[in-house]
């Protein structure tokens, strides 16, 4: 990729292809990122979509670019610079956050708070975290005991009394539809608490992020809560990280949220623009297709390196399931964290069944000054021979050395690099793979939005519980 900062590095996988092999997909891919790119010109035109390409939620490709239009034009009245006010607001009023949402409408602000904050965060001061509120997931899934523990933390820290940021909570609720139950469920349980606790300030500390229409959005309207933001129409759950869904609390969070999605927009652009042999889209779309045709190599490990990336493989295993995983085919995708997995995966991905290609997601140096091996009086752990050996160095040796060892068992492998840890980096990788995931759709002929296959768990679910 030419004017971008994320790579994508495949050389060890072409090896096992036959020659020409990417080429001969050029034409088709070229085709398929006709098809997504058209899709954004149909969605917007307003006009009605042909039943074959329904649902249709392109919304997503080009909104970092609206976005930042906006901000250019509107300035203070922009959607960026309401979420930083709305941001502003609740890390003043509140030292702790609790966000609510599954699927879409939690994992990609997970990945953002993992990437990007480090994993004591809820740990340090409220000095160290620059007046950022403590973070807190809840609502994806149905967990009496793990809620019961959070509420309970919350209502001890709520002793400080009302007045004090230190112990008042705020809320950011999120569903698109309205009306998943496991958040709503949580949400009426924690609304309950900061209406309990914090009178007369739940219309201030609560902030819901829902669809047009819905139950949340009619409840939002009962409630007269000040801020309430918009998913938009043309965007799916698990393509919408980068509009309200992730930006407010990631903007609550401390983190910049014009760079995440200028790194979005530039990656968009290049999509657009550069050709087939440096378009990193097309190029990871065509390496993970042709394993999949070519050897039946359907499982995609995403082989993250350094925990912090693991929620992000999280995200991804969610948008390549739902959005290729019908009609009997899609391949199957699972997030390792390495070297932590190759004690516990890492013998069957070395010598098990062929039906895995494995991609390194690589974070590029780390974020703070490299630790060292000590010297130490006791060597009989041997590890004086490595005094002075970073700890990036040792990295850098376990990962070659699983490459190698790939290599020589004949194992696909493909890197793809990001230059570090950043909102930029991170706004690029977002976009990069869902561009994939419906380019990839487009490729195959599978419709990569909707997920017609989640409906049959709610519907029995509601059933046995007799609600309608
Ligand atoms: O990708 C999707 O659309 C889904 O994963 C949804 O995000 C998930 O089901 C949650 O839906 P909602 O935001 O409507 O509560």
């Amino acid at each position: 990729m030419t004017d971008s900062v994320i790579s994508y590095h495949p050389d060890a996988a072409l090896r096992l292809l036959r020659p020409g092999r990417l080429a001969g997909l050029q034409q088709a891919l070229e085709a398929a990122r006709d098809a997504t790119l058209n899709d954004v010109e149909l969605w917007q035109s307003g006009e009605s979509v042909p039943p074959e390409r329904q649902p249709l939620d392109a919304g997503f490709i080009q909104w970092p670019e609206e976005l930042l239009a906006d901000l250019q034009a509107n300035r203070g009245e922009s959607l960026i610079a309401r979420l930083e006010t709305t941001g502003s607001r609740l890390r003043q009023l509140a030292d702790s956050l609790v966000v609510l949402g599954i699927g879409g409408s939690y994992m990609g602000m997970r990945a953002m708070f993992e990437a990007l904050r480090p994993a004591c965060w809820n740990e340090l001061s409220r000095s160290e975290r620059d007046s950022a509120p403590r973070l807190y997931f809840d609502g994806w899934n149905v967990d009496s005991d793990r809620q019961h523990e959070l509420l309970s933390l919350l209502e001890r820290r709520a002793v400080a009394g009302p007045d004090a940021a230190a112990g008042r909570t705020a809320i950011i609720s999120i569903s698109k539809s309205g009306g998943t139950l496991e958040p709503a469920v949580a949400f009426r349980a924690f609304r309950d608490f900061v209406e309990r606790r914090f009178p007369g300030m739940d219309r201030d500390l609560i902030v819901p992020v829902t669809g047009e229409s819905g139950r949340l959005r009619s409840l939002a309207e009962a409630a007269g809560y000040r801020d309430v933001y918009s998913i938009p129409d043309g965007i799916g759950g698990r393509f919408s990280v980068l509009t309200a869904v992730g930006l407010l609390p990631a903007v609550t969070a401390g983190l910049n949220i014009r760079t995440l999605l200028q790194g979005a927009a530039a990656l968009t652009d290049h999509f657009r623009r550069a050709p087939f042999e440096q378009n990193v889209v097309l190029q990871f779309v065509a390496v993970c297709h042709a394993f999949e045709a070519d050897h039946g190599m359907n499982c995609r490990v995403l082989s993250t390196w350094g925990s912090r990336l693991e929620a992000v493989g999280l995200w991804y295993d969610q948008l390549l399931s739902e959005s290729l995983g019908k009609h009997e085919r899609g391949a199957t995708p699972l997030t390792v964290v390495n070297t932590r997995d190759l004690h516990s995966r890492g013998q069957q991905h070395q010598e098990g069944r062929r039906d895995k290609l494995i991609t390194n997601l690589l974070p590029g140096p780390p974020v703070l000054a490299p630790l060292t091996v000590a010297a130490h009086r006791l060597d009989q752990d041997r590890l004086n021979q490595l005094a002075g050996t970073t700890l990036p160095r040792i990295l850098e040796a376990a990962i070659s050395g699983t490459n190698q060892a790939y290599a020589d068992a004949g194992r696909p492998t493909a890197d793809l690099l990001l230059p570090g840890l950043s909102e930029h980096s991170l706004g690029q990788l977002f976009q990069m793979l869902m561009l994939a995931t419906v380019v990839e759709g487009r490729l195959v002929g599978t419709n990569p939005y909707g997920q017609p296959g989640v409906e049959a768990y709610k519907k029995n679910m509601q059933a046995n519980l007799g609600i309608q």
